[in-house]
């Protein structure tokens, strides 16, 4: 099954604010990144094996061009993702991607790639089959 790590949540961390001002998300406030290159939401994972796990990240981008990311997982960027416009910023989309997780506890940053930071996020979601 899924576990759900909200942005809000530590440990994970937001570099810009938890905000609530666009309806929709799940727990109490999504992450709003600073409007910058490199801004990230972290977060800390655990998972039983070494795998691929399924990783779901809830976003909205209510601008009107894609927000470019890189995904880094225990520090190595492991895969670039890219979150279209979701017509609103209170629509809230998912992106899934595979990503390698280790035994244990792991982190993940989604980490932007433009100059205007990331999508807003509302959390991310693990599977690694052996929940
Ligand atoms: C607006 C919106 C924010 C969003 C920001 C952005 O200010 O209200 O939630 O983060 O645009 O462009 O990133
Ligand atoms: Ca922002």
């Amino acid at each position: 099954l899924p576990v759900r790590h909200e942005a809000e949540h530590a440990p994970a961390t937001c570099d810009g604010s938890i905000d609530t001002n666009h309806s929709g998300y799940s727990g109490s406030g999504f992450c709003n990144t600073d409007n910058v290159t490199g801004a990230a939401a972290r977060f800390t994972v655990e998972a039983g094996s070494t795998t691929r796990a399924t990783l779901v990240i809830r976003y909205a981008n209510g601008a009107a061009g894609s927000r470019p990311a890189e995904l880094v997982v225990n520090g190595s960027a492991v895969e670039p993702v890219t979150f279209p416009p979701t017509g609103a910023w209170a629509n809230w989309a998912t992106a899934t991607l595979t990503v390698p997780v280790h035994s244990g506890s792991n982190t993940l940053a989604i980490v932007a790639t433009g100059p205007d930071g990331l999508p807003n996020i509302d959390y991310l979601e693990l599977s690694t089959g052996n929940t």
